[in-house]
């Protein structure tokens, strides 16, 4: 990565992409430090793992956190998000493989992708697998994410519907700590 590719990416990871309502914001603006001191540089990075307080988020809205220099989105979808997302035929998907790095080389359904059972909460790398920008959420002709640098499309369940992204949003390393709080890494 170049210089100034580098310092695209800090910039815009900066931003946060929270949607659905001001008390989203609010959690997003209290997460943050915590993120940011815990990645202190780049070979502590490799390492570590944060931890994300989702206690406030509200089902239909999402939450961008910043972990390993990269954005994080974490959404708590609302019923018709998940049951959206699970009526999909994997058939029908561009790319058939989930990205989950909690799992191995698995189906692209829904169930592969969230991070319960009920597939209320969904957590994915915020960067377009096609060259990389950020998409927008709450956007696209699927109900998803849309990314704005060259139309790719993405469903409720991060997954490519159309356009020229390869491969669906990928779902990092994941877990619940308890109730309330999400580990990456
Ligand atoms: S980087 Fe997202 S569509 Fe090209």
């Amino acid at each position: 990565m170049s210089h100034a590719d580098d310092h695209e990416g800090t910039r815009r990871d900066f931003l946060y992409y929270a949607t659905g309502g001001a008390g989203v914001v609010a959690v997003g603006a209290a997460v943050w430090p915590l993120v940011n001191q815990m990645n202190p540089s780049a070979d502590v990075q490799a390492l570590s793992s944060v931890r994300v307080d989702v206690a406030g988020l509200e089902p239909g809205s999402q939450m961008t956190v910043k972990w390993l220099g990269k954005p994080v989105f974490i959404r708590r979808r609302t019923e018709e998000e998940i049951a959206a997302a699970r009526a999909v035929d994997v058939s029908d998907l561009p790319d058939p493989i989930a990205r989950n790095n909690n799992l191995g080389e698995v189906p692209a359904t829904d169930e592969n992708r969230a991070l319960d059972d009920s597939g209320e909460w969904l957590v994915q790398i915020g960067v377009c697998t096609h060259l990389g920008c950020v998409p927008l959420g709450d956007a696209g002709d699927f109900g998803g994410w849309f990314c704005p640098c060259h139309g790719s499309h993405y469903d409720t369940s991060g997954r490519i519907r159309r356009g020229p992204a390869p491969e669906n949003l990928l779902v990092p390393t994941a877990e619940f700590a308890d109730e309330t709080t999400i580990v990456l890494g």
